[in-house]
């Protein structure tokens, strides 16, 4: 399995609310806890990443937010802006962009907003300091939720075939090849133990690899449960549904055959996620606690290689 911890760019993906900010927030503190400078990108997300990392609210321009861990909220609109203007380090394409016609054009370009924001977590990697070392050793990327997140990856790829020579095609060739080189970049795939997300990871596993070319660092199953049932007990489980709702076990036997579908569904999916997939999956638990504060992020921290 390769190291996150070397990376330059993580990029974290996976179907809505699986807990793709939840391992960017446990990530970001190992490698902070570790001395590497990190910062966190989110992509125009309804914030609740400071509460994981306990710290004030975190905006569009870039916080403190722990030791070694910056955080911003990427606002597509400020990205844009920022693009022109700190990236692109031209003046007339800065007064261009300034224009509302043209602001607008670029706006509606399909997958422009997209990319100004991956080719802002992409600029953040390769800023350096005075000393000449890179201000971020790892800029970590919450993108969003699988399909806007595959229309994101796609967007440099469609600038380098399309684009004129020129710098807007230089800097997607810059991020397209910083992206595709499994030394620097690591795509992280989050999924649950659960049917419809491992389908759309194994799918989205496929489309990372065979379309785009992608490097798969790591796939992580979040919310994992300790197993409490053998397999056969399992089946005597998951077949009583003959007890009476006046019996006094009712209640209890109707949550022990919940849970023992929900075993026996995480073991179907874990062996599925470990046949079909290239990267083997390394787990995450479920915690019963609040899993949003920083204590319960350190602790899934701990769990990251
Ligand atoms: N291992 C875990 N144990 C218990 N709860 C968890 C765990 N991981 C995440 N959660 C909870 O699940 C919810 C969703 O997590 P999170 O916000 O990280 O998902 P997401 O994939 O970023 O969602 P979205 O697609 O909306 O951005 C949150 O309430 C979070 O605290
Ligand atoms: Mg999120």
């Amino acid at each position: 399995m390769s190291s996150l911890f070397d990376k330059r760019l993580v990029f974290v993906t996976g179907k809505g609310g699986v807990g793709k900010s939840t391992v960017c927030a446990a990530l970001a503190m190992r490698l902070a806890s570790q001395g590497k400078q990190v910062l966190v990108c989110m992509c125009n997300a309804k914030e609740r990443m400071s509460v994981m990392l306990g710290s004030g609210p975190i905006g569009s321009n870039i916080t403190p937010a722990r030791p070694n861990l910056f955080a911003v909220n990427i606002d597509p609109d400020s990205a844009l802006d920022e693009f022109a203007r700190s990236v692109l380090k031209s003046r007339t394409i800065a007064r261009t962009i300034d224009s509302k016609y043209v602001r607008g054009f670029l706006r509606a370009v399909p997958g422009m907003p997209e990319w100004t924001m991956l080719g802002k977590a992409w600029w953040h990697t390769t800023e350096k300091l005075n000393d000449l070392n890179y201000k971020y050793d790892t800029v970590i990327f919450d993108a969003p939720a699988t399909g806007h997140g595959l229309d994101m990856l796609r967007v440099p790829q469609v600038i380098a075939d399309v684009a004129p020579p020129g710098l807007l095609r230089r800097f997607a060739d810059d991020a397209l090849s910083l992206l595709r080189d499994p030394v620097r970049t690591a795509v992280v795939l989050v999924t649950l133990p659960e049917e419809m997300p491992t389908q759309e990871t194994i799918e989205l596993s496929q489309a990372l690899t065979n379309e785009l070319r992608l490097p798969i660092g790591r796939v992580i199953v979040n919310c994992v449960l300790p197993p409490l049932f053998s397999k056969e007990e399992r089946v005597v489980l998951e077949a009583s549904t003959h007890i009476a709702a006046t019996d006094a076990t009712h209640s209890a036997v109707v949550s022990a055959r919940a849970r023992a579908i929900r075993e026996r569904v995480q073991g179907e999916s874990l062996l599925r996620l470990g046949r079909e997939l290239t990267v083997q999956p390394s787990y995450l638990p479920l915690l019963f606690d609040e899993a949003a504060e920083p204590k319960a992020i350190e602790a899934l921290s701990q769990r990251l290689m």
